[in-house]
Order: C-alpha cells, then sequence, then structure tokens
C-alpha cells in the first residue's frame, strides 16, 4: 500500500525539482533579489491585509455585547461613540475613498455623514486631542463635474473651506480636517488617509 503512493510522491517531489532547478543564472542575480524583494513586500502587505480582516471580524464579534452609551441613552456598538443620536469610528488605517467605504460596510456602517460636521469635528479633535492638519475621508462623492455636492442623503453640504470645493479635475471625495474652522475640502478618491465611518441602524 505505501509503495505505489510513496512513489507518487517522489516522482513530483523529482518533477517540481527539475522543473525549478535551472533557472538561476550569474547575470540574473540582481533581477531576482529584486524579485525576492517584492514577494516578500507583497507577502508582508497580504499578511497585513489578513491580520485588518480578523481584526474586523473580532470587532464584528465583539458588537453583540458591548456598547458605548450617550446621554439621552444612544448607545453605540463597538468600536462606534456616541456623539448625540449617531454613532461614529475613526478607522485609522490610510485608505482610498473606495476602500474605506467598503471598510465601513464590513462594520455594519457606511462613511460617515455626521448631522453636523463641526460637532463631529470637536469631538475628533478631543478624542484624537489635537488640532492639527490631519485629514479623514467622509460619505459623499461625485461621479462627474456636471453634479452638485450633497451627502448621500440629499441634504447640501456645508463648512467648505474657503474656495473649496476647488473641482479640481476628479476631486470628487469629500473629506474633513481637524486643523481648520471651515474643515470640509473635495479630494481626489484614490488617495490614501484615515477615515470616519458612522453605524447604519436605520430601520432597526
Ligand atoms: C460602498 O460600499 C458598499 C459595500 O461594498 C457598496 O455597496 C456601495 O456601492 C459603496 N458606495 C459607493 C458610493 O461606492
Ligand atoms: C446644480 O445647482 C445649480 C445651482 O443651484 C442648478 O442650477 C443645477 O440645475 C444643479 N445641477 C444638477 C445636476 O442638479
Amino acid at each position: 500500500m505505501a509503495l505505489p503512493g510513496g512513489t507518487s510522491l517522489h516522482l513530483a517531489l523529482f518533477l517540481s525539482f527539475l522543473i525549478t532547478l535551472p533557472t538561476a543564472h550569474l547575470e540574473d542575480v540582481d533581477h531576482s533579489l529584486y524579485a525576492h524583494t517584492e514577494n516578500e513586500l507583497r507577502r508582508n502587505i497580504l499578511i497585513n491585509q489578513l491580520a485588518i480582516q480578523e481584526l474586523l471580524r473580532q470587532v464584528k464579534e465583539q458588537k453583540e455585547v458591548s456598547t458605548t452609551c450617550s446621554h439621552p441613552e444612544r448607545c453605540c456598538p463597538d468600536p462606534f461613540f456616541p456623539v448625540n443620536e449617531e454613532c461614529f469610528f475613526i478607522n485609522k488605517e490610510k485608505q482610498n475613498w473606495p476602500t474605506a467605504n467598503a471598510t465601513c460596510h464590513e462594520l455594519d456602517g457606511k462613511l460617515a455623514e455626521p448631522d453636523n460636521v463641526i460637532v463631529l469635528l470637536e469631538v475628533l479633535r478631543q478624542k484624537l486631542n489635537t488640532r492639527n492638519n490631519a485629514w479623514y475621508w467622509l460619505g459623499a462623492r461625485k461621479y462627474s463635474h456636471a453634479e452638485n455636492w450633497t451627502w448621500p442623503s440629499g441634504r447640501p453640504i456645508k463648512h467648505w473651506h474657503s474656495g473649496q470645493p476647488d473641482q479640481r479635475p476628479a476631486e470628487f471625495c469629500l473629506m474633513i480636517t481637524l486643523g481648520k474652522i471651515t474643515p470640509v475640502y473635495d479630494y481626489f478618491c484614490d488617495h490614501e488617509y484615515e477615515s470616519i465611518c458612522e453605524y447604519m441602524d436605520e430601520g432597526i
């Protein structure tokens, strides 16, 4: 019984040895070193992505047990914190807008559409203990210059920084900075920033 299995295993090992053996040449050394580094980089990125997915999974599982409540009685599932009637979460992974949106959805949220940007901003400044120019994606996005800026609910967007939206080509995603009194900017959706998620509990 052991013999045929063992034989085919050895054959497979021998064949894979033959396939991988003769490719390295001296003149390839630099190139193969580079490829090695790039592979390691890809591998590290993958490991980090898996770690983030695992964290998100743990966060979702905790959601049923642990909540933070405000007055009057607004309870937010972890990791969200209450601001008046709303629940927010600071996603500290720097991601482009579509990825940040997907991360919020994985947490049963969406990119934030705060009732009041200025109130949220003040809470973020206190929580993060900074008024530096930190930038965060929020939940409004356009697809063309022909569209007017609104929140997904249709409300107009207020508190634009002076000169904003400046509508440079493809500045179609909305962000705020902690460093300005009027904090709202349009910016390039493919750039990577931290973001603010809001818990979605409409209809529950
Ligand atoms: C945000 O992500 C969700 C879930 O992946 C997706 O259904 C939705 O279309 C995205 N929103 C935008 C504006 O891209
Ligand atoms: C955008 O707003 C302007 C000014 O209020 C209005 O005239 C125009 O019809 C709006 N465009 C769209 C696509 O809603």
